[in-house]
């Protein structure tokens, strides 16, 4: 009887997990337009799967601190449109490898969005600027 409820905890909690997994995923598992749209138009990044993609986009939208919609179209992720910023930011990914592969190749540590972004669309490039932007945040 014990061993019963035991296992049949066990169920429960790993589709309790699922669902919490599932629920964190709304970006992607919205009718999968992000898994319909991988590998149609990547001209930059490789990735060897699709929760290689999302980790790295999911960094992207925190080293910028914005959200998917500011460089994609949410129903087409493949999609390159104009009043977006996925071409800008294609750039800056060509020019962050560029850096990479001609400086820090054999280095721990590698150049990335957040080095000069810092959580916003505009870099911050000094310290006085940083704490000015510190300073009106408070
Ligand atoms: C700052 C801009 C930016 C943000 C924010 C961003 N992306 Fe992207 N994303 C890109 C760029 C640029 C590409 C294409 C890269 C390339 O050409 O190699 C891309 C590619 C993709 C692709 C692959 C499309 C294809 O053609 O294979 C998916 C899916 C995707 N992004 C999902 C997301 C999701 C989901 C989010 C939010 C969590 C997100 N992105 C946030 C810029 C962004
Ligand atoms: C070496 C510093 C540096 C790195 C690294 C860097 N950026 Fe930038 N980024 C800039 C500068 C400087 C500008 C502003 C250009 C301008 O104002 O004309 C900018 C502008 C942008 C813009 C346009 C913002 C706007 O409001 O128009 C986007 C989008 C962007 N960067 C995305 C990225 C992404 C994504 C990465 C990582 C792949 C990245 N950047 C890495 C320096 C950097």
């Amino acid at each position: 009887m014990k061993r019963f409820n035991l296992i049949s905890g066990m169920v429960l909690l790993v589709a309790a997990g699922l669902v919490v997994i599932g629920s964190q995923n709304t970006p992607w598992s919205q009718d999968n337009t992000a898994l319909k749209g991988f590998g149609k138009n990547l001209q930059v990044l490789q990735f060897n799967n699709l929760i290689e993609l999302q980790t790295y986009m999911k960094g992207l939208t925190e080293a910028l601190g914005v959200d998917c919609k500011y460089c994609h179209d949410l129903t087409a992720f493949e999609k390159d449109i104009e009043d977006l910023h996925k071409d800008e930011a294609r750039a800056m990914m060509k020019m962050t490898q560029h850096i990479n592969e001609q400086f820090f190749k054999e280095s721990e540590k590698q150049v990335n969005c957040f080095v000069c972004h810092r959580g916003r669309t505009e870099p911050v490039f000094s310290l006085k600027e940083w704490k000015q932007i510190q300073e009106s945040e408070k």
